[in-house]
């Protein structure tokens, strides 16, 4: 076993590659986010351990879609060393504090819509009171909404405001908060990065594939004769290749708990340059689905997605109309079957993104698993032997979190009392994961908690479900005894606290497109 090197420089361990160490062929076939994001972070983990390479093909072209984060990107972009205002400027990002949902508890009324915010950031707290605990004892009347009571990021999101000022540090701010930006954009940024840290870049399109006892025995190409590699990663999006094609990895479909599985998707012009841009994805459920609406620097990203059991592609164009209030804008169609392969990982060879599987574009959850998987990866690649050592916990791993992001998909639906077809069917019993429904039975006498979930295999923290169980009206019953007092008035001043550190913010914050204006003009 060749000799390692440490060394601390500042307050980090740097490992130097041992000349002599055995250095890994990776070659990544697909150049959309998963194949570029997972070629830059491995080439950064692994530095000259690895030597990687990424085979696209311009022809096939990417899926285009995934205009959605999750706040675990900023730890991911960090570590590519893409500093912030290159990734907003050359992404095309804008700030997303959360989620709002409207129409999702029931269909609108004369009497109002219900709406709810699911914000990044975490329930305040201080001086070890639980305010979970204090609005929850509290008469459901007498309430404010709970992200509103719970985080100042619900008036910051309300007033149009962005999450942080532009002198401060990269990817740091007061409030948690992720990106809306543009999939191709993104792409070409990542490609960029990846070929800075020495990513070999090949256009062609893969012609054939031999496989053999290890996996992949070698693919071949139309522009660059047969390739062959220590480990294939299958990034090549829905038509997975690898793990598909050629070495039939069974599919696990998600279809008898998340009915969506087709997405209208368009792209439509602000009115005017200085259209306020929303910091939120509103989410806005309709008859059979709902429709992501996001914020980009010079357009609002639009999908209806829908479940084509319970609605034609006629009717969903209707309703994307009708949302967007004329019919002057073109959209694509984007079937999709929810579900994962069971075996991401067979012998030499790994899936990342959706050759791997997909859910649903619900909570930005695609990307959260390409920089789950690419984490893995990077942790999992041994420095000798073979390199599927680690397969077997890689697909147990990524198996229990496509688990548990279809247990949380499912919260948001299950919960409504709208009286469509499709959220009917939705709340059907038979239709709840018995894990979502075992945990729903207890959540009825305790909030959700940190050990309802197994390290490893969440993605989300135990507040996402507390957002999206009481914006939807659960009730979790604590007894009557478990507060009040002077405990309970403190609660109060903390709340009222929470209210005035949120009106400081409004006044404080930037609006976010003059955010977004500053970091384009490098202020
Ligand atoms: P993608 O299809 O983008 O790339 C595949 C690559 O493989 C391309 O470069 C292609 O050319 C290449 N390729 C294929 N066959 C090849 C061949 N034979 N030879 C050579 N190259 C080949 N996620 C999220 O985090 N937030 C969100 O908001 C959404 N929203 C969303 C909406 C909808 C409707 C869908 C369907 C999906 C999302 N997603 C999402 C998921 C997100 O789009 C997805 O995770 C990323 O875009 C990653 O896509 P891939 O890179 O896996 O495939």
């Amino acid at each position: 076993m060749p000799a390692r090197h440490w060394r601390v420089a500042g307050r980090r361990w740097l490992r130097y590659a041992d000349p002599m160490a055995q250095q890994r062929s990776i070659l990544i076939v697909g150049g959309g986010t998963a194949g570029w994001l997972t070629a830059a972070y491995l080439a950064r983990a692994l530095g000259q351990r690895a030597a990687i390479t990424v085979l696209e093909s311009p022809g096939i072209g990417i899926i285009g879609v995934g205009e959605g984060a999750f706040p675990t990107i900023r730890t991911t972009l960090r570590h590519i060393g893409i500093d912030e205002a290159r990734f907003v400027r050359e992404a095309g990002a804008t700030f997303k504090q959360g989620v709002r949902f409207d129409d999702w508890l029931h269909s609108p009324t004369p009497a109002g819509r219900h709406r709810y915010l699911h914000p990044f950031d975490a329930p305040y707290q201080a001086e070890g009171t639980d305010l979970v605990a204090h609005w929850l004892l509290k008469p459901a009347s007498a309430r404010e909404p709970f992200a509103e009571a719970m985080t100042i990021q619900n008036r910051v999101a309300d007033a149009v405001r962005a999450p942080k000022h532009s002198g401060e540090g990269d990817y740091d701010g007061p409030l948690a908060y992720a990106y809306h930006f543009d999939a191709h954009r993104l792409a070409a940024l990542l490609r960029a990065r990846a070929v800075e840290l020495g990513v070999r870049h090949l256009e062609g399109e893969l012609r054939g594939v031999e496989t053999g006892e290890a996996g992949i025995g070698r693919v071949h190409t139309d522009a660059h004769g047969a390739l062959t590699a220590d480990l294939y990663v299958d990034c090549s999006g829905f038509r997975a290749e690898l793990l598909g094609r050629a070495l039939g990895g069974p599919f696990r479909s998600a279809k008898a708990h998340l009915f969506t599985d087709r997405a209208l998707a368009c792209k439509i012009a602000y009115d005017r340059p200085d259209t306020p841009i929303e910091s939120v994805t509103t989410a806005t459920a309709h008859e059979a689905g709902w429709i992501w609406d996001i914020g980009l620097q010079h357009a609002r990203g639009l999908g209806c997605v829908y479940s084509s059991a319970h609605l034609s592609d006629a009717r969903a164009a209707e309703i994307l109309r009708a949302y967007v209030g004329h019919d002057r804008f073109d959209a694509r169609i984007i079937p999709f079957e929810p579900g994962w392969r069971e075996t991401q990982w067979v012998g030499n060879c790994v899936a990342v993104g959706l050759a791997g599987g997909f859910l649903e574009p619900l909570e930005s959850t695609g990307i959260v698993l390409i920089e789950a998987a690419a984490a893995m990866i990077a942790e999992f690649l041994p420095f000798g032997g073979a390199v599927s050592a680690s397969a077997s916990r890689f697909n147990a791993l990524m198996g229990a979190r496509y688990g548990a992001i279809t247990n949380f998909l499912k919260l948001h639906y299950c919960l409504s009392r709208r009286p469509e077809p499709f959220w009917r069917d939705n709340a059907d019993p038979a239709s709840i994961p018995d894990t979502l429904g075992a945990m729903l039975a207890e959540w009825r006498h305790r909030p959700p908690s940190r050990f309802d979930f197994l390290v490893g295999t969440e993605s989300f923290a135990p507040f996402n479900y507390q957002y999206v169980l009481y914006g939807m009206g659960f009730e979790t019953d604590l007894g009557q005894d478990a507060g009040g007092g002077a405990d309970a008035a403190h609660a109060e001043r903390l709340f009222e606290r929470i209210r005035s550190f949120g009106r400081q913010a409004v006044a404080e914050l930037p609006e976010h497109r003059a955010l977004i204006r500053q970091i384009g003009e490098g202020v």
